[in-house]
């Protein structure tokens, strides 16, 4: 994949690893828009020099608007980065979580992403090279109890990408899986622990994503997925200590 000349669309691209993502790609002389719900975040991504959307993967109508953007602005995008997230930290066992609350969790990380995905394939598929990326978790492959609906909708992206690889065979469009191991964004100030700084990522992936690898991580995060896929009670422990 060459990481120079192309179109990309980031959602999530307005904090923490896809707002760093957006600027690495940027000073590769990519044209990067980036979209997310909150107003003063996209003025501030403006002023970088970034395109921005408004938009809220919680609303279908707001994801169209999206797609309807790209279409008539945008029309060369070639490269979707599905990186925006949720995580509401509870234990599911003892809190009576409301059914807005789940549905909101599963809405941002799993279902507006498919939905906006399937929107932008028309876009996508045109182009000589067009590439889109899935940001998971690795607690997409192994669970934690205080993260049960983000784990459900996590996992259920990662397999979500692994079917739209399969689907995509032998079209221009390249499926890849990015899993951030933990990593100091906003989505984790409250954490205590070591946090990866997202610049640093985003360094480590680049090279990754310009050699097509269907999983962008680090080495750490690929020796706890044979950990999970091996040794579940090892890792069950390894998360229990990083809680
Ligand atoms: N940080 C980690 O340790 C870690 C580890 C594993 C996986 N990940 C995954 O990596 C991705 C990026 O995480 P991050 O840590 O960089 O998070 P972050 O700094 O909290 O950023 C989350 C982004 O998602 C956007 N977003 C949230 N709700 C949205 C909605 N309803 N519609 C559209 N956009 C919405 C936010 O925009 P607004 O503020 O405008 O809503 C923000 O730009 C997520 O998918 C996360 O699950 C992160």
């Amino acid at each position: 994949m060459n990481l120079s000349g192309n179109t990309i669309l980031i959602t999530g691209g307005t904090s923490g690893i896809g707002l760093e993502l957006a600027k690495a790609l940027q000073r590769k002389n990519n044209k990067v828009i980036v979209a997310g719900r909150d107003e003063v975040k996209l003025q501030a991504a403006a002023e970088l020099g970034f395109q921005t959307i408004k938009c809220d993967l919680e609303d279908p109508d707001s994801i169209e608007n999206t797609v309807r953007i790209i279409e008539n602005t945008y029309p060369d995008l070639n490269f979707l980065v599905n990186n925006a997230g949720v995580q509401f930290n509870y234990v599911f066992t003892e809190v009576h979580t409301p059914f807005k609350r789940i549905q909101q969790e599963i809405q941002i990380n799993l279902t507006g992403q498919i939905i906006l995905t399937q929107l932008l394939l028309p876009v996508l598929r045109t182009k000589e090279q067009a590439c889109i990326i899935n940001s998971t978790s690795g607690l997409g492959a192994f669970p934690k109890s205080d993260g049960v609906v983000y784990s459900a909708g996590k996992a259920g992206m990662r397999n979500f990408t692994t079917a739209l690889r399969f689907a995509l065979k032998g079209t221009p469009v390249r499926v890849m899986e990015f899993i951030p191991p933990v990593t100091a964004t906003p989505m984790t100030a409250g954490r205590p622990g070591d946090k990866l700084q997202p610049e640093v990522l985003v360094a480590h992936i680049l090279p990754q994503i310009e050699r097509e690898k269907q999983l962008l991580t680090t080495f750490k995060m690929r020796l706890f997925l044979w950990i999970a896929f091996l040794l579940p009670n090892l890792a069950f422990k390894i998360l229990g200590k990083s809680s």
